[in-house]
This record gives structure tokens, sequence and C-alpha cells, in this order.
């Protein structure tokens, strides 16, 4: 797929986004299964993206469309905290999704938050994606999905603004400070996600309106604007947005 400009698609509310990512998600999963013999998706944390998964898995007709066992679930980010922790991204879509259908153990690729040393469990995570992307040095991981959330910071995945993560080239995934919450976050970073042949961003809420508008028409800063990083090198960027966050911007007016 070549990269294109992003596609903004303004719909209703946090149910129409979940219907209109499901319909992405299951043409992608279609054309990527023609060739290919799994689909990977890298989820995110946040509410809008819950209210997605627990679509997927509730919806008989959507639910039964999926061929969980070709299916590959990653994370973009997690908390430090263990896998059975209310804030364990890994927890919220395992308790309205993962744990209600019939996905392979071995497709979950959790990140091992429960370690103590968080730097330890983004290398591991890491080994994990070039273990099965099969990756030479220097190489990044495709992800047939990326699916992002944004902050009212303009956060997505865990690199948030001001933070060190931003400024890495290198890695797939690594501990990242948070000031703000005196914690280290795990997070695939800009480049790993950038490769990725279809990002999906899940925005609502008017909170984020503001951040919206700067992450979309602003300057370019992405100190403080951490989205914007978000362009993939060679595939497709869409954003969902519910109708509350788009109150700022002057496209679709
Ligand atoms: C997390 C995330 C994060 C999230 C946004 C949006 O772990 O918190 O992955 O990037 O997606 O904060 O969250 P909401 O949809 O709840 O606003």
């Amino acid at each position: 797929m070549k990269s294109s400009k992003p596609a903004i698609q303004i719909v209703a509310d946090v149910e129409a986004i979940s219907r209109k990512a499901a319909e992405v998600i299951m043409g992608l999963m279609a054309e990527t299964l023609n060739t290919k013999t799994h689909f990977s998706i890298a989820l995110s944390g946040g509410s809008t993206p819950k209210s997605l998964f627990t679509l997927l898995a509730d919806d008989v007709s959507l639910r039964t469309q999926v061929d969980w066992d070709k299916v590959h679930f990653f994370w973009g980010d997690e908390r430090h905290v263990p896998p059975d922790h209310p804030d364990s991204n890994f927890r919220m879509a395992n308790e309205v999704m993962l744990s209600k259908v019939e996905v392979p153990a071995e497709n979950i690729h959790r990140v091992r938050a429960e370690e103590q040393d968080a730097s330890k469990a983004a290398e591991e995570y890491e080994d994990e994606l070039r273990t099965f992307f099969n990756l030479k040095p220097g190489e990044l991981p495709r992800f047939d999905c990326v699916l992002l959330g944004m902050g009212p910071d303009g956060h997505t995945a865990s690199l948030f603004p001001g933070t060190e993560a931003l400024r890495e080239q290198k890695r797939l995934v690594v501990s990242n400070w948070v000031e703000k919450f005196r914690t280290h976050r795990i997070t695939l970073t800009a480049p790993a996600i950038n490769n990725a042949d279809c990002i999906i961003f899940l925005v609502s809420g008017e909170e984020k309106a503001e951040v919206l508008r700067e992450v979309l028409e602003g300057e370019k800063n992405t100190e403080l604007f951490p989205s914007q990083l978000i362009k993939p090198s060679h595939g497709k960027l869409l954003w969902l947005v519910a109708q509350s966050a788009t109150t700022k911007l002057t496209v679709g007016k």
C-alpha cells in the first residue's frame, strides 16, 4: 500500500467510530489474508478503542466473520503494571474481547509489563517483535494495522509531549518516563508505528477538539503534539473522529 494523505472521516459518536473501524479492519483482514497466513494488529488502550473491541466480540455477525486463529494481537503501548491490574491495556482488551473469542493463546503478544524494570519489559517486547516479524538488524516491523487513540494533550500510544521516546529513531519499543503520571510506560516508537500498512486513529470527546486542530491543521511541533509524529512511511493513515472532537477543525465545514 502506498502512503498517501491522511483520510479524515467524521462520524456521529463513539458507536459510529467503532462501526466504521470494524468495517475498515474487516476489509484489511480480508485483503491481507488473501495473500498472507496471518493478520497482525497492534491495539491501543483508552475508552474509544474499548468500544470497538466490545463491538467486535459482542456483535455476532462481526465476530463470526473474523478468522480469530489467523489474527495476531500486539499492543501499541502498555502501562507499567501486571496484566490483571485495572490500568492494564492488555486486561482491558482481554476482558472485553480476547477472552470472549476463539483466539489461540500464542496469538496474543502482550507486553510483559509485570517486569519490575520497565526498560527490560521494553527490550523483551522488542525481541518478541523481531522474532515474530523475522527482522534483521535495522529492520522495522510491518503491522497490517495499528490502532491508536489520542489523549487531550496530543499524546498517542505512550508518546507523551516532551518525553524522550519522541526522539527515538532506532528502537522499536522503549520504556518512556511520563513525569505527569510519575511512571514509566512501554511504547512502540514512531518509526515502528509508521512502518505499518494501515494506521487508524480513533478519537472522540470535546476535550480533544483543540488539540485535534493543532495536530491536523496547526504548525508542526511534535514535541508538543506527539500525534503529529504519526506519518506512515508507505501505508495508509485514517482518522476516525467523532463530531464532538471536530468543533475546532476547518475541514468538513
Ligand atoms: C493508553 C493509550 C492512549 C490512549 C489515549 C486515548 O494506554 O492510555 O494507548 O494513547 O489511546 O489516551 O484514550 P481515550 O480514548 O480514553 O481518550
